[in-house]
């Protein structure tokens, strides 16, 4: 079976959509395991919830960086995983963790990459004024938010919009992204080209 290990440090919505498709063989594959900076998430409280195993490491135990991601992703690895999916994890990786593990690490942004990398995106995709925004889910590379993308999705800014309002639009599209490149990854499938998520939420080329 393919192994999955996430990595969360948020509500873990993405999470989620994975775990239940997984239970429901919509998803070829088994998370085993979630990893994250806080302990306190919704993420960790989901995965425990599933009996999936955690792991949850407080940065301010760590003398730097580097030494919290040694220590993470040692645990990260000691589960063997097949793709190792940053679904919300919110912490900026180490170049050698990230050197490691690039051949088997995939990253969900919101944003439209290469349009908007790091964080608020929502609020200033409404600051430049643009008509669309989306996510992207790309591979990781030691350059923050810059791997190659493998499929995105697009959603309409629309007049009156918030950043509140703005999320919650990328949020519902982000999930059947996220389910699809993981279905197609545990499928073997290798995206010579980026993908787009359509309206029936299939990948179909983006050009
Ligand atoms: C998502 O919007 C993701 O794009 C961003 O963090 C959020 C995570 O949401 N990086 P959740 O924890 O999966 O609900």
């Amino acid at each position: 079976m393919f192994r999955i290990a996430v990595l969360a440090s948020g509500r873990g919505s993405n999470l989620h959509v994975l775990i239940e498709a997984s239970r429901n063989s919509e998803l070829s594959a088994q998370i085993v395991g979630v990893f994250s900076d806080k302990p306190g998430c919704g993420a960790v409280a989901l995965a425990r919830a599933a009996g999936i195993a955690t792991v949850a490491l407080l940065p301010r135990n760590f003398p730097s960086r580097v030494a919290y991601d040694e220590a993470l992703f040692s645990e990260i690895a000691a589960v063997q995983p097949d793709l190792i999916v940053c679904a919300g994890y919110m912490r900026i990786l180490s170049e050698n963790v990230v050197r490691r593990f690039q051949d088997r690490m995939i990253n969900l942004h919101p944003s439209l990459l290469p349009k908007h990398p790091g964080l608020d995106t929502h609020s200033r995709v409404l600051a430049a004024g643009e008509s669309e925004h989306g996510a992207s889910v790309h591979r990781v590379i030691p350059a923050l938010d810059a791997g190659p993308v493998l499929a995105q999705a697009h959603v309409p800014v629309l007049a009156g919009d918030t950043p509140e309002s703005l999320a919650k639009r990328v949020q519902a599209r982000e999930h059947p992204l996220l389910l699809r490149c993981v279905q197609a990854l545990a499928a073997g499938q290798t995206f010579a080209s980026p993908m787009r998520l359509n309206d029936t939420d299939q990948l179909e080329p983006a050009a």
